[in-house]
């Protein structure tokens, strides 16, 4: 409450300075609101210009919108491309020598690759997975590090229409299984091992233990990249084939495979509420403008910007930010391997002074933990290169924006802050940094062409200071198709009856100022926020109770100052409740165990054991009490309802 409370009396506004105004694609107020009105008197002309004006087609399309089966929405469906030709053969006649990514790894060395040399990876690669067997519409699951190899494998995907299934490398073999399950993966593609922060990260190990759970039967093949000098624990002959070998004698021409605009270009599974991951599907034509339209827009991209985004391909950040938009407008790009804190926290810092960074772009959770770490380090740098700066992945609080605006962009650069998802494919709700003064926390006003709103129960537009749900009204050409294989879930997810199947809900509550500014305030379901990754509570609930010892879990979030919301788990045992120290061993147990069967992001902060969880009589579970327990609120909810009042007094201590 305290922070909505102190974002509500958030007066403070950063106009744009006059010469970045100036200079500006969009330049000033009147041009932002030029362009929302173009989009509102012309919907379907507005998206429809920006697809012939940024995207490059084989055969162009003649329709924009097919909305007879909504809420499956088709764009420019009839219209013919490919992704990969898009981001490098494009660039080609003039830019081949232009450097697309820059690459910093762990250890600092640097490699450089020009947009030639990089279609001439993708084009190797491409081959390489074509003599696999892999084709148009097949499933390739990526669970790679941070390296220049992880961008090629996708471009690769994309340039023979095969579908990319990114798979974030500190997922666990357990997440990893799940997802190639659920794609019906042909081949997946890894390295033996990943460095991060100085250590290694054991990703072909944990593929191998992935397929020994069962269920990876679609593969037919492993491509390994060779990233470190140890090699591979184990070889499956037959199955795994080393990156260096496939690619040996492939020719370094690739013909794109043309596909539809509407073919898929990859899934991203997400977390939900309830149940297993979602597969997010994304179009090709559609997801690629809005990532070429929303990064020239929110960053005033420059051809002559030094970019860089510090997200893991491994999210839809990555895929929209680092892969895909960049590289679509021939940027010049930095990718990072590591870590912000090592070798030490200014690596941020010293990395954009080398590189003489323009345009940055990180996460609240990062800024925050870098203040932490040394509020004093940014100014031992050279940071003059900054132009533009961005957040992403959770509400960033006022202090920290300030920090960012004052001691990294030196009051001379805006901040946006970009508010979407991995189901928008593409940012919503950003300002345009010419344009749209900024303040710190609000991530400002909709992108010209989306329609978003915030709404009651009803679907009726909330006045302003009052909270509500966050919806975008029309269907705009990057949103998410389908879930993979579940398309009632879909529309019962994301277009749900309460709106007549009309709106789609993004399940975020937020309320507007008086000057129609957006302040995000949190998820309306159980999802949790912790370092800007989304983390479902059933998820981990699941796989607490997976364990043999536990017989019941509630996992609810709690703010924490440097992960946004940190992961409490209530539990209940098979055997007699613990304490002390044997409750101390319990909690460490579990807290590895659900590390193992998910990750380390989704890993219980805080476990607090009870003989039972609070239920009403009917035996739901009372997670708003929980949530409270877990702030160490006093419980000021009605427990007349609760089957079992005495079991509070045991949540109210963690374990740990
Ligand atoms: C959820 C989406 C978009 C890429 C990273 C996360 C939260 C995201 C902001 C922001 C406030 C934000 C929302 C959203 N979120 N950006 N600028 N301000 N909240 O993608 O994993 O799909 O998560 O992240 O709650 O629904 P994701």
């Amino acid at each position: 409450m305290s922070t909505i409370e102190s974002i509500l009396k958030e007066t403070r506004s950063f106009p744009p300075s006059d010469d970045f105004r100036r200079k500006a694609q969009i330049s000033g107020m009147e041009a932002y609101n030029a362009l929302c009105e173009q989009a509102d008197d012309h919907y379907l002309s507005f998206w429809g210009d920006l697809a012939r004006e940024l995207i490059a087609w084989k055969k162009p399309f003649s329709r924009v919108l097919d909305d007879s089966n909504a809420p499956f929405f088709k764009w420019f469906d009839d219209g013919v491309l490919n992704v990969s030709y898009n981001c490098l053969d494009r660039h080609l006649p003039l830019n081949a020598n232009k450097i697309a990514l820059i690459f910093e790894a762990d250890d600092g060395e640097v490699t450089r690759v020009t947009y030639s040399e990089l279609h001439r990876r993708v084009c190797q690669f491409a081959n390489g997975l074509k003599s696999l067997g892999v084709a148009k519409g097949d499933r390739v699951v990526i669970y790679m590090p941070m390296v220049i190899e992880a961008i090629v494998a996708m471009q690769a995907c994309a340039r023979i229409g095969a579908i990319h299934s990114v798979v974030f490398g500190g997922f666990s073999a357990g997440a990893l299984r799940d997802r190639v399950q659920d794609a019906g993966a042909k081949v997946v593609i890894t390295a033996n091992e990943g460095l991060r922060g100085g250590k290694t990260v054991a990703l072909k190990a944990t593929t191998d233990e992935a397929f020994e759970l069962g269920g990876c039967e679609s593969v037919s093949s492993v491509v390994v990249y060779q990233r470190t000098n140890n090699g591979a624990s184990k070889w499956t002959e037959g199955r795994d084939v080393w990156w260096h070998k496939l690619i040996e004698g492939q020719a370094e021409e690739c013909e794109p495979e043309w596909v539809n605009a509407e073919d898929p270009l990859f899934i991203l599974y997400t977390s939900g509420s309830t149940g297993k991951p979602k597969g997010i599907q994304h179009s090709t034509a559609g997801f690629l403008l809005g990532a070429l339209n929303s990064f020239r827009w929110i960053f005033d991209y420059k051809p002559n910007d030094v970019y860089w985004c510090t997200a893991d391909v491994g999210w839809i950040t990555g895929h929209s930010y680092i892969t895909y938009g960049p590289l679509g407008h021939g940027a010049t790009q930095v990718i990072f391997e590591g870590v912000p804190t090592y070798p030490d926290a200014s690596r941020f810092w010293r990395m954009i002074e080398k590189h003489k960074v323009s345009i940055f772009y990180t996460a609240p959770t990062a800024i925050r933990s870098l203040i932490k770490l040394g509020a004093d380090l940014p100014a031992k740098y050279d940071l003059s290169s900054l132009r533009v700066l961005g957040t992403v992945g959770e509400p960033i609080n006022p202090e920290a924006w300030m920090w960012y605006y004052e001691v990294v962009g030196g009051g001379r650069c805006p901040i946006v802050d970009t508010w979407w998802q991995t189901e928008t494919g593409s940012a919503m709700i950003a300002p345009t940094p010419g344009a749209v003064p900024t303040k710190p926390g609000s991530c400002t006003l909709p992108l010209p062409g989306i329609m978003a709103d915030i709404v009651d129960e009803s679907g009726a537009p909330v006045e302003p200071g009052k909270g509500g749900f966050l919806v975008i009204k029309k269907p705009f050409p990057s949103l998410v198709r389908t879930i993979w294989g579940d398309p009632d879930r879909f529309r019962k997810t994301y277009f749900p009856d309460e709106f007549e199947g009309k709106y789609y809900l993004a399940g975020d509550s937020a309320h507007r100022d008086e000057s129609g500014y957006f302040w995000i305030m949190g998820r309306i379901d159980d999802v949790l926020n912790v370092s800007g990754h989304r983390l479902g509570t059933m998820e981990i609930e699941s796989a607490l109770v997976a364990n043999p010892l536990v017989a019941e879990a509630a996992v609810v979030g709690k703010p924490h100052d440097i992960k946004g919301e940190a992961v409490v788990a209530f539990v209940v045992l098979k055997g007699s409740r613990p304490s002390g120290d044997e409750a101390r061993k319990v909690a460490d147990n579990l807290k590895q165990w659900v590390a193992h069967e998910i990750g380390k992001i989704a890993q219980p902060d805080e476990i607090r054991f009870g003989e039972n969880l609070p239920k009403t009589r009917s035996g739901k579970i009372m997670r708003r009490l929980l949530r409270s327990l877990a702030r160490g609120e006093e419980i000021v909810q009605d427990v007349s309802t609760l089957e079992n009042p005495q079991i509070l007094a045991q949540l109210q201590e963690a374990a740990n």
